[in-house]
């Protein structure tokens, strides 16, 4: 690795993959994409491809990318060659890695699809499907990932009625999966978490007002996913009432911080604001999970538990 883009020069081709978040008022903060790009741009030649990996909104290649790099005053197209392709990565998969899982390519320019193509054909085996424009393929990667915020926010809501009536929604859910065609499986939780599935939706509800349409399936999941901590509380909150124990004072033992299984990822993660709504109702909350010994959640330091015992889980209230 290395901190000097002057390497480029040396390079045919270059991936920019920084991360695209969300700044204060949940718009997008492109600025690491701006500047790796102008970044690129000084150094970027003849013959070169430069490919956008980064999740973002639909016309990111075309119009910010193209006229940062052109300003180094070589054609794109014709000089160096532009495209789009997402990044698919599954933290934790063991069958699915970047090796494997097909790629989808989307050029400025049929050459530029074509060569993107052929370098991931080169290194990757899971197999490059090209599209027309580095659009199309900007805008894949946010269904495929609104697709799975809006069925999170489908099961959630699901876990919320079927409480209400008293059925088991995980029972529901293992019952429908029975149907071969037509149903896949989401399951609820505290919300959603990682760098992306909370994010992207809004890189698509805040591209699509430019175009006069506002996102309602998207903001409605996330409506109901952000309130999940709460709600996740809540129910212990029913639970401790029925032995007659209060939250407040309480011993709570949250195991898990991680946004999903077996990573050390907290980047968003439910868990950090279901510990923090523990914290605020006067529950003495401590955590454990063998990957995140500690987190830093709005400035504080919270420290886990460096085992889990049988006399931790004796001791507690309650396990989340
Ligand atoms: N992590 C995932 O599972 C995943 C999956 C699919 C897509 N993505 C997308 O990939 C992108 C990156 O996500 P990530 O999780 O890998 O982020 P990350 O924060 O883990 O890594 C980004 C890297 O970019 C570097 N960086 C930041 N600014 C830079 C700059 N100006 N110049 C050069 N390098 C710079 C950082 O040092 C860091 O090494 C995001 O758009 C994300 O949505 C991530």
């Amino acid at each position: 690795a290395t901190g000097d883009f002057s390497f480029i020069k040396e390079v045919d081709a270059v991936a920019i993959c920084v991360p695209t978040p969300l700044d204060a008022h949940q718009q997008p903060d492109i600025s690491y994409v701006k500047s790796s790009t102008e970044s690129v741009s000084e150094y970027v030649h003849s013959g070169m491809l430069v490919i956008l990996e980064s999740t973002t909104y639909p016309g990111t290649t075309e119009e910010l990318l193209k006229p940062i790099l052109e300003k180094s005053g070589l054609a794109c197209g014709k000089d160096f060659y532009l495209a789009f392709s997402p990044e698919r990565v599954d933290p934790g998969n063991k069958q699915y890695k970047t090796k494997n899982t097909p790629k989808v390519v989307g050029g400025i320019g049929k050459d530029a699809t074509e060569v993107a193509a052929s370098l991931y054909r080169n290194v990757l085996n899971g197999g490059v499907y090209e599209v027309s424009s580095p659009a199309v393929a900007e805008m894949e990667k946010l269904l495929e990932n609104t697709y799975r915020n809006i069925n999170i926010g489908l099961a959630n809501e699901m876990a919320i009625i079927c409480n209400r009536m008293g059925i088991n929604v995980w029972e529901v859910i293992e019952a429908a999966k029975t149907k071969p065609y037509g149903f896949q499986a989401f399951y609820p939780g505290p919300g959603l978490g990682g760098h992306c599935i909370p994010l992207d939706p809004f890189y698509l509800a805040w591209k699509a007002r430019e175009y006069d349409y506002h996102t309602r399936l998207i903001e409605t999941s996330g409506e109901i996913n952000t309130a999940m901590p709460e709600y996740v509380v809540n129910r212990v909150m029913k639970v401790l009432n029925k032995k007659q124990t209060a939250l407040n004072g309480a011993k709570v033992l949250v195991l898990g911080v991680a946004y999903k299984n077996d990573i050390d990822d907290y980047r968003e993660s439910p868990a950090l604001n279901v510990i923090d709504h523990f914290i605020k109702e006067g529950a003495v909350t401590t955590y454990f999970d063998p990957y995140i010994p500690e987190y830093k959640h709005k400035g504080v330091i919270h420290k886990g538990e460096k085992e889990l015992t049988d006399e931790m889980l004796r001791d507690a209230d309650i396990v989340v």
